[in-house]
């Protein structure tokens, strides 16, 4: 039976992207229609998106806030290359600020008026649109209130019958505010309670949401079992103990059309499995860019990341005079942590010919890397999917992880004795391991060079595409159809 369902996010990639959300966003929903069901997308409309090309609705759009209503002007596209609708909302005073969470450095304290205005404003869409879906895919905090708003002030009328999943990308990524806030976002004091909102006296829309989904999904099977310990619950394993029944691992995809060494854009030449002379021509050219030796046979490692205690950043950086040690070549990509960057700075200007840091975000050489790079380094303190190892996997790129949520799912540890495989594993997060998991790659590389190709032919072939988890998907939202009409 087809499904509709009108996913409501902060991100979503083509448009605007931070993480690996947007990515989600970016994909999932064409999956889903490509399966004959009624996926459309609800973003806020920051100012970083040009308006241009897109569809102004006539009438503006009313949601209650603080004494009266805000107003929003409603934008219509579709996702580039793709038959999905996705409205964007238009409040220049709250979306017009040049961020998408936090100013650089700094924290808004508005973020639940902002965040909380979009997932009001979805529900208000629907009914402006005289279009209400089966199920509202919401994700992670900034869309969580969906679900609480359902529950309490919605909960008669055009809306009740709508289902709510909730997808847990990230559960460390908590917004907390000042109870205060709460009459300006229409939220009923009987909320402030240990089973909703309330945490430690503070608001938490991400626990809210975890009380209130109708269904819970995290983005791995591992992830979905981490957050449910103490070391990995980010302070509400308890929750997701409370709620264990209800929630379900499944496994991110990668987006096939944006990321295809034989087809993208972004590289200098394209390579499939059966010949890689592509690949060693991105490598030449990025070890161009990056104005590091022209050296075909030394192992080139790539990183591109978020630079934070999530990624590891610390460890990696521990590690890095001694992965050079090894006679290899660096480059990263990375923007966030500003110690990391600075020393990144410093250390890429006396990197020589050997090491090259790009402070910032750049999605096209993010592609030339994962290209251009014979290994890719994730030494994750936790990951609760990671889209890099996928992508890295696809372009013959063999990883380098931290066995922790989707990297332990998504990579398969080298066995020297059969040469099976698609990257190398470490258990332990310290400099140690991650130096000694580098050299057996590295190792690999050199003396064992036909199981290095052999793993990157595999890593290539596997199969990443969207369809597995749209299903998988598609069969949650039954789940939770179901169980919200009794
Ligand atoms: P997370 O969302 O936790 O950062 P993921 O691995 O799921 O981790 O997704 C990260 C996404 O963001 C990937 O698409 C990656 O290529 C991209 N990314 C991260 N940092 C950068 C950067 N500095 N420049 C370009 N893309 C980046
Ligand atoms: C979060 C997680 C990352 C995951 C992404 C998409 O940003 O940190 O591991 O891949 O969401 O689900």
């Amino acid at each position: 039976m087809p499904i509709s369902i009108l996913f409501v996010a902060s991100e979503c990639a083509r448009f605007v992207k931070a993480g690996g959300l947007g990515d989600v966003i970016g994909a999932l929903p064409a999956a889903l229609r490509a399966l004959g069901h009624d996926a459309r997308i609800v973003i806020p409309r920051y100012d970083v998106i040009p308006t241009q090309g897109l569809k102004r609705h006539a009438a503006p759009l009313g949601v209650p806030l603080g004494a009266g209503d805000a107003w929003a002007a409603v934008y219509e596209t579709r996702l580039p290359g793709t038959d999905v609708p996705v409205y964007l909302l238009d409040h220049e005073q709250l979306f017009g600020r040049g961020y998408l969470y936090d100013p650089p450095g700094s924290v808004a304290h508005d973020n639940l008026v902002r965040f909380g205005f979009l997932s009001r404003g979805a529900l208000q869409l629907c009914k402006y649109l005289g279009w209400i879906p089966d199920v509202f895919h919401v994700h992670d905090w900034p869309t969580a209130l969906v679900p609480v708003y359902l529950n309490t002030i919605e909960s008669a009328g055009p809306l009740a019958r709508a289902a709510t999943v909730l997808t847990i990308h990230n559960l460390a990524h908590q917004a907390k505010f000042h109870p205060g806030a709460l009459p300006v976002v229409h939220l009923p004091w009987s909320e402030m309670r240990p089973d909703s909102l309330e945490d430690f006296g503070a608001v938490n829309p991400l626990k809210g949401g975890l009380y209130h989904a109708t269904k819970l999904t995290a983005v791995s099977p591992r992830y979905a079992a981490e957050i449910q310990t103490a070391e990995g619950g980010a302070g509400l394993d308890g929750v997701m103990r409370f709620r264990a029944a209800d929630l379900l691992g499944i496994l991110n995809g990668i987006d096939e059309r944006v990321w295809n060494p034989r087809a993208d854009p972004n590289i200098a030449a394209h390579y499939d499995p059966s010949d890689f002379t592509g690949k060693a021509e991105c490598k030449r050219a990025i070890q161009t860019e990056m104005g590091l030796a022209q050296r075909p046979d030394v192992p080139l490692l790539g990183v591109v990341s978020r630079l934070s205690e999530q990624k590891g950043t610390d460890v990696f950086l521990a590690a890095l005079p001694r992965i050079l040690d090894l006679d290899t070549q660096v480059v990263i990509l990375g923007s966030g942590d500003p110690a990391a960057e600075g020393y990144l700075h410093w250390r890429s200007h006396h990197g020589g010919d050997r090491f090259r840091a790009w402070i910032g975000f750049s999605e096209q050489l993010a592609h030339r890397i994962e290209a251009g790079a014979d290994l890719f380094v994730m030494p994750s303190r936790f990951e609760p999917c990671g889209l890099n190892q996928m992508y890295s996997q696809r372009y013959g790129t063999l990883p380098i992880v931290r066995a922790t949520g989707g990297l332990d799912d998504t990579v398969d540890n080298y066995v020297p004795a059969t040469g099976e495989g698609t990257g190398f594993k470490f258990w332990d997060l310290s400099v140690d391991s991650l130096v000694d998991t580098v050299r057996w790659a590295v190792e690999t590389y050199r003396e064992r060079p036909q199981h290095f190709r052999a793993m990157q032919r595999r890593a290539m072939q596997k199969p990443f595409g969207w369809d597995v988890a749209a299903r998988k998907y598609a069969d949650v939202y039954e789940w939770a159809i179901a169980a919200r009409r009794g």
